[in-house]
């Protein structure tokens, strides 16, 4: 064959396989039809969906048809529809970690729509079948997902189950930051604490009613459970103070950041990493009972109800403080009040547990945050005031100490005139706290720029805000608080730096301290103070470790302490039982 003939073959040959390559690829990307589509997705407080127009493979307008949310989320969802049609697609188009369900839920609905769209008339639905497993985790809150991954460390099988379509929980709202004593990261920062001072807090704020066994397991496993947690790649490097906390304990990202988030996000990818079965959508509604041991759950899917065999089963489903009807029951001043709680808050383990006898403790101890925006139910960080915020009445007057407990704290407000007050603090708080600047993103702050506009906007006397800010500010350079007793390691700077900044806040149902009675071991206990074969729980389902009040930063020390030593302790009993 003459030379050109070769190169001439060699060509032909390599088109060809370009074009075979070029129709195999062109027919595998799904073709998105022109045309009105609609998608479903799970919203905070149910299904939410979208209306899509699709035209040359591009998505040119869209229209949320229907969504149950607060007005406030409604806001973030419109934002991602407007993001989605400006782009044309859905992709690089993320959910709003100020609105995560919701937002979630959205791209959920346009990524159906687009599905029906393509073709596909249904998105892929996962159907379970009956299964057997060594450990079931219930809830991928942060108690959960600590207890999974440990559990899978130490080589058990593990199935995780959520009911709700994200991980997170209570967990992924939790800002001001993780307790924890005599830590790695303390030392770095040249903090000086101690466990027992930790412990002696912990019982003081609960008001001494804390089971004082499970306190001491929580401190003394505090500091290497950070170091756990840093090692999987959580950022703690920012340690900062909150109420009821003699030192600064309360471990949180760098600059101040939202813990909780972050923390989730982390530990899921964990999860992942390790191919841990982990199933959304997925709700436990009952314990199987073999001969009083417990040996698996029952599920409920929109698929369909199966369930799974196990050796042992972890209790991690979070507090009750979404269940109004569970909170009046326990504590009927609470009626009528908002709470801090995603949707999924209900305490349904309360109900399985009846099965076994198994105790509880604690329950009427229901929490308020008080520093939480009326009707939006949006938590402002206790962390605020603890970087200097304070916090004024319609007077233009402080009303006690803004580092007081919750209790405390929740009660002077409520007997302040329109039973709520203003949390105010200046540029110098903001620059402090990385946490601020996702409440300015969300609008929730009154900007002065000075005192006097500021109280202005307030609608509050401006004279006596201004003279109130001084007497403050006095005392930060004294380091007195000879009108409220707010202590000198409490006053960390003065409010001078202008612009000045203001929230509107009240009291909202905040944290279950009471719940599902266990030991040091994370054994459930029934009313006969024994352990209940095969069950173990850990988080906010459990009560006794903040007995009547608990301090800020003490929860997410809890669900991690905790959650690791259920992991290790069902994997150790699973041990036991196979060896049988
Ligand atoms: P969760 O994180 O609530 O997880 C429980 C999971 O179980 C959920 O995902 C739920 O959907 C799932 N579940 C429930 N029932 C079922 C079922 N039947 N079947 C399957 N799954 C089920 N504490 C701190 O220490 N520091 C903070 O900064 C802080 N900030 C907070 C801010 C806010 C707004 C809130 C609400 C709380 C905050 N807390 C904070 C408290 C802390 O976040 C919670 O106590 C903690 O996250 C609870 O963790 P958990 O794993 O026990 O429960
Ligand atoms: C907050 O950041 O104020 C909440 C902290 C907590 O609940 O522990």
């Amino acid at each position: 064959m003459k030379k050109s003939n070769i190169i001439a073959t060699i060509i032909f040959i390599l088109l060809s396989i370009a074009c075979i390559i070029a129709i195999t690829t062109c027919s595998k990307a799904p073709t998105i039809q022109d045309g009105t589509w609609s998608g479903d997705g799970e919203g905070f407080k149910g299904k939410l969906s979208v209306e899509i127009t699709t035209k040359d493979g591009k998505i040119v307008d869209a229209e949320l048809t229907s969504i149950q949310d607060s007005d406030f989320a409604k806001e973030y969802a419109q934002q991602i529809v407007n993001q989605v049609v400006e782009k044309g697609t859905i992709k690089g188009v993320d959910a709003i970690s100020s609105a995560t369900y919701t937002t979630k839920g959205v791209l959920d609905a346009f990524k159906n729509a687009i599905d029906k769209a393509s073709g596909k008339n249904d998105t892929p639905k996962v159907s379970y079948s009956d299964t057997e497993t060594d450990i079931v985790v219930i809830g991928a809150g942060g108690a959960g997902l600590s207890a999974a991954l440990e559990a899978n460390a130490d080589g058990m099988d593990v199935i995780i189950l959520e009911k709700m379509p994200i991980a997170g929980g209570n967990t992924n709202y939790a800002t001001g930051g993780l307790n924890a004593s005599e830590t790695s990261v303390q030392k770095k920062l040249g903090i000086e604490d101690s466990n027992e001072q930790y412990i002696q807090d912990t019982m003081i704020g609960g008001k001494n009613i804390n089971d004082p066994v499970l306190v001491e397991t929580m401190v003394e496993n505090s500091s290497d459970t950070v170091d756990w947690l840093l090692e999987m790649g959580v950022d703690l490097t920012d340690v900062g103070k909150m109420a009821g906390s003699t030192n600064s304990r309360t471990h949180r990202p760098a600059g101040g950041a939202a813990v909780g988030s972050h923390l989730v996000q982390v530990l899921e990818n964990q999860v992942k990493n390790r191919g841990i079965d982990i199933r959304y959508n997925n709700e436990v509604t009952g314990l199987i009972d073999q001969d009083g041991k417990v040996a698996g759950v029952i599920v409920e899917t929109p698929e369909g109800n199966y369930k799974i065999n196990s050796k042992a089963v972890i209790i991690a489903t979070g507090g009750f403080g979404a269940n109004p009807e569970i909170i009046v029951s326990y504590k009927p001043e609470l009626e009528g009040f908002g709470t801090t709680n995603h949707s999924g808050a209900t305490g349904d383990a309360l109900e399985w547990i009846k099965v076994f006898d198994g105790d509880v403790v604690d329950m009427e101890q229901i929490q308020t945050h008080p520093t939480v925006i009326p009707e939006k139910n949006i938590m402002i960080t206790e962390a605020v005031r603890g970087n200097g915020a304070i916090m004024i009445n319609r007077d233009g007057k402080r009303f006690g100490s803004e580092m007081a407990t919750r209790d405390v704290m929740s009660d002077a407000i409520l007997k302040q005139k329109g039973k709520t007050a203003f949390l105010v603090f200046d540029q110098g708080v903001r620059d402090s706290l990385k946490a601020i600047e996702g409440y300015a993103k969300q609008g929730l702050l009154t900007v002065g720029k000075d005192l006097k506009e500021l109280a202005e906007k307030l609608k509050i006397d401006a004279g006596e805000f201004e003279k109130s800010v001084k007497k403050y500010n006095d005392a930060v350079e004294k380091g007195l608080d000879e009108e409220f007793g707010r202590k000198a390691s409490e006053m960390p700077r003065k409010i001078e730096i202008g612009p000045f900044y203001a929230v509107e806040v009240g009291p909202a149902v905040h944290h279950t301290m009471g719940g599902i009675k266990i030991n040091a071991d994370t054994e459930v206990l029934n009313k006969d103070g024994n352990v209940i074969p095969g069950l173990y729980a850990a988080g906010e389902v459990t009560g006794g470790v903040h007995g009547a009040n608990r301090l800020g930063g003490n929860a997410v020390a809890d669900i991690t302490v905790f959650g690791k030593i259920a992991g290790d302790k069902a994997s150790e009993y699973v041990e036991i039982v196979e060896a049988e």
